[in-house]
């Protein structure tokens, strides 16, 4: 086996770039996005760092031993046709990338709290008037997915006052937090004012954001209807639905950071509805610094024949 590793990333070349300048300094780094690489052989390479990767990447690099993921999702590298079966795939968990996703989070709930996008129609007609304020605590913010960016997510509204619910596969028991099973999802939307969306896309979490989902959130809450935020993916929201569901006034607002198609395309009609604040998947950027350190670390423990960190189970698809 020969010391190089390939990156395919298809982030900002720029930044991958810089970031490759003082990683890996006992490898030849051969990144794919120089066009030099394209035709490489790389046979012989035990490592990948992959985000989007091309999808011959893993039928050329049939010594593959670990295939590391550039972001915290992997229903990409899982749906490459190519995917060696029995290499083990690393997913990113780094602070850098939590703290941002718990930021997006906080903001967004607390921007539907208090009225944010409500606020900036009045100032456009200078209007001065006092909307009704309710507090943080006077809500339940449901999270759909309590990993490792759900679980942050929550302590740190918990820290703004709002009361936090939880919904995952399998049971949790997370101090102050109130928290429901596979079985329980009935239960937790019938308590939850703002939901947010944390899930990995799988089989089983494909359009679960859909209309019958958003008609059994709890209505008559302190902002008067449901908020329905999602940073998870895209395709596991009915992006029509939610539009839906808004004009018929099933939810108040949304925030939506994913899309079932990226970029979305400018004809969606999404673009267009004042009451859905939209973001281009820009909730929680991966650093690549963070990245390549994480890669460095998990390189060192699997060359000691300790056990990689973050693996992803591909029997439950995340
Ligand atoms: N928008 C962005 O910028 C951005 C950035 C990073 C990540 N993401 C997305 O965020 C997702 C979550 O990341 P993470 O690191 O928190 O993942 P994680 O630690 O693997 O957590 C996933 C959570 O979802 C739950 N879950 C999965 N399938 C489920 C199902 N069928 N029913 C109920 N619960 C289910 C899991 O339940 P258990 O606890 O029982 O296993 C777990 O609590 C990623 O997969 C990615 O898609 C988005």
């Amino acid at each position: 086996m020969s010391n190089r590793i390939v990156i395919d990333l298809k982030f900002d070349p720029v930044a991958v770039r810089q970031a490759l300048v003082t990683a890996f300094p006992d490898f030849e780094v051969i990144n794919m996005a120089n066009p030099a690489n394209r035709e490489r052989d790389l046979s012989g390479i035990a490592y990948a760092v992959c985000w989007n990767p091309d999808h011959d990447l893993f039928h050329r690099m049939p010594d593959l031993k670990v295939i590391f993921s550039g972001g915290a999702g992997v229903d990409k590298i899982l749906a490459i046709p190519t995917l060696p079966k029995h290499v083990p795939i690393v997913r990113f968990v780094d602070d850098t990338l939590t703290n941002r996703m718990s930021e997006y989070v906080v903001l967004q709930c607390l921007t539907h709290l208090r009225q944010v996008s409500t606020y900036a129609a009045m100032q456009k007609r200078c209007e001065w008037r006092e909307l009704e304020q309710p507090e943080a605590a006077d809500l339940s913010v449901g999270i759909m997915g309590m990993g490792v960016l759900g679980q942050d997510a929550a302590r740190k509204l918990q820290v703004m006052g709002f009361n936090v619910i939880g919904w995952s596969r399998t049971p949790k028991a997370i101090p102050g937090i109130e928290t429901f099973d596979a079985d329980g999802l009935d239960d937790f939307l019938g308590k939850t004012d703002i939901l947010v969306g944390l899930l990995p896309l799988t089989a089983e979490t494909t359009g679960i954001y859909n209309r019958t989902l958003f008609e059994k959130l709890r209505q008559g809450g302190a902002l008067g209807k449901p908020v329905f935020i999602n940073a998870g993916r895209g395709k596991s929201q009915v992006t029509a639905d939610v539009i839906a569901a808004i004009r018929d006034g099933v939810l108040l607002a949304a925030s939506l950071d994913v899309f079932e198609e990226e970029p979305l395309p400018a004809s969606h009609p999404v673009w267009g509805e004042e009451r859905i604040i939209l973001t281009p998947h820009a909730a929680a950027a991966s650093d690549e610094r963070a990245l390549f350190r994480l890669v460095e670390r998990q390189i060192a423990r699997f060359e000691a024949g300790e056990p990689l960190e973050n693996v992803v189970n591909r029997t439950i698809g995340y």
